[in-house]
């Protein structure tokens, strides 16, 4: 198969599509803890968990917007975001807590629908909760992982825009390397092994989740959680499907994980619900802001900077503030060891789980790995203009740092960077077609009031493609150790 294609397309889709990006300093606790899934009982795997102290294993609405203090920024919102930790096993087999660099960043993209550019986002609802991804997956079915994603105009014409397959490309795991060009965001779509990650990925994982921001606009939750909510069918914008056309804010979680303190280490990284290829990341989130000021934010918050600072009505307490905030832990969790070394199994007795059959709760799998990790290689991300405060680009530090983060002070360098944006390079100009280039990608890059689709070429690649449908990873696995790849 050879692609050629045209020179890079930076086409302005139009549309003011404002965002401001939360920044959560502080995990406000780290805990087996999830009142949407275990509802007043031990949740299944740790969380790290981010906004308001009144979070608990059944924590409600009102327990939330009633509670002191939040370990984000904006004390009006009390709101709580959680997702799964990062875990290492050692060679001997003990399991070690990844420390997490800067603490998370909520994004709440305004993105109105594409059937309706000047339609309204409406507020989530009081009691609203939801929950992105699928714990218990554990394969890549939205074609070969290892492949970059076909341009976003294509995923239609493909097949490619069932919730399912948009849930899956919702996911991302961007090697921070501060020394090069950074990756585009939900780019690759697994957490590389450990190998890739100290070969390349020098500043650690940036982990990403974004959120369906479609709603049925009458059911604040369902009982998978997921099904009151969907994805327009390009996962961040695009169109609404059916029944679900109600726009709410789009939330993309970022969190970063200091992988690197373990470079040269032997073992695996796993996250804390047993999976080591991540592809059953997952993230939930509930609603702790008062209803009327957060439609006032979502109608009023739309300087292009997206800085919570911008926006007067926020706010905005101190990262010392955010980070002094902290849930009660519950008793029956007081002597968990969930940090630092934990033991020989993961917080909760955690099986490890391969895939690419789903995960079980109960039933342990194999401990021992047996899917063959794929390798996306590092591509930048494409940056027009000064992206500062966008995904992807929003945690790099200044270009004119020289520093080698190792420790917590790279999540300090990178959060006070956003105070400051770095200038960015102008965009390199790709090369000129003449049929060695091809499209890998579409990203969509905020700039101003447009949203900038920028899209992305690379040399051909020659690729031997015997089948385009194989589902199982055995199969495939096969098919691509066989593939030749020839760079032009
Ligand atoms: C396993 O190895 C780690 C790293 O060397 C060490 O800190 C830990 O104590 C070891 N655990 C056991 C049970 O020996
Ligand atoms: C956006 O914020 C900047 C400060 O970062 C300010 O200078 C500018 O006037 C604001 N724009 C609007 C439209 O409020
Ligand atoms: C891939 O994961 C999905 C969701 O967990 C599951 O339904 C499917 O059976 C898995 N595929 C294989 C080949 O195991």
């Amino acid at each position: 198969m050879k692609t050629n294609t045209a020179l890079a397309v930076l086409a302005a889709l139009g549309g003011a599509h404002a965002f401001w990006r939360m920044e959560c300093h502080g995990q406000v606790g780290l805990a087996r803890i999830d009142p949407l899934v275990n509802p007043d009982e031990v949740g299944q795997h740790v969380h790290a968990i981010h906004g308001s102290s009144g979070f608990s294993m059944k924590a409600t609405y009102d327990d939330l917007i009633n509670a002191d203090c939040t370990s984000c920024a904006v004390r009006q919102d009390k709101s709580v975001y959680w997702a799964p930790a990062l875990y290492f096993q050692h060679a001997n087999g003990t399991f070690q807590y990844v420390e997490q660099a800067g603490g998370m960043l909520a994004y709440y993209f305004l993105n109105p629908d594409r059937n309706d550019p000047n339609g309204k986002i409406t507020a989530f609802p009081r009691d609203f909760r939801m929950i992105a991804g699928d714990s218990l997956r554990r394969n890549y079915s939205v074609g070969d992982p290892k492949a970059v994603d076909p341009e976003k105009s294509l995923w239609a014409s493909l097949g490619q825009t069932s919730q399912l397959d948009l849930e899956q490309r919702a996911l991302g795991f961007n090697c921070l390397n501060y020394k090069k060009d950074p990756e585009g965001s939900l780019f690759r779509h697994y957490l590389p092994d450990k190998e890739y990650l100290d070969a390349n990925c020098h500043d650690g994982i940036r982990i990403e989740i974004m959120f369906p921001s479609c709603w049925n606009g009458k059911d604040v939750d369902s009982p998978d959680h997921k099904s009151h909510v969907a994805y327009p069918d390009l996962t961040m914008d695009g169109f609404c499907p059916k029944g679900f056309e109600t726009r709410l804010p789009g939330l993309f979680y970022e969190t970063i994980w200091q992988t690197n303190a373990f470079a040269g280490t032997p073992g695996r990284f796993v996250l804390s619900n047993g999976d080591v290829h991540g592809f059953g990341y997952h993230a939930d989130f509930m609603m702790g802001w008062d209803v009327d000021f957060l439609q006032q934010a979502v109608n009023t918050c739309t300087n292009s900077s997206g800085r919570i600072s911008d926006c007067p009505i926020f706010d905005i307490q101190s990262p010392d503030e955010e980070r002094s905030c902290q849930m009660q832990q519950p008793r029956v969790l007081a002597n968990e060891l969930v940090a630092g070394l934990v033991g020989d199994t993961l917080p909760g007795g955690v099986p490890i789980q391969d895939g690419p059959g789903p995960a079980t709760m109960k039933n342990p799998g194999p401990a021992t790995s047996s899917v063959e990790v794929p390798t996306v290689t590092y591509a930048p991300g494409v940056k027009p203009t000064d992206t500062a405060y966008l995904p992807g680009q929003v945690l790099h530090e200044p270009s004119s740092s020289t520093s080698t983060p190792t420790s917590t002070s790279s999540a300090e360098a990178e959060m006070n960077a956003l105070a400051q944006p770095a200038t960015t390079p102008a965009p390199t100009s790709l090369p000129v077609d003449d049929g060695k280039y091809s499209v890998v990608r579409t990203e969509y890059i905020t700039d101003g009031n447009v949203v900038n689709m920028i899209v992305v070429k690379e040399a051909v690649e020659y690729v031997t493609v015997t089948t385009t449908t194989v589902m199982a990873p055995k199969a495939r696995r096969h098919l691509h150790r066989h593939g030749r790849r020839h760079h032009h």
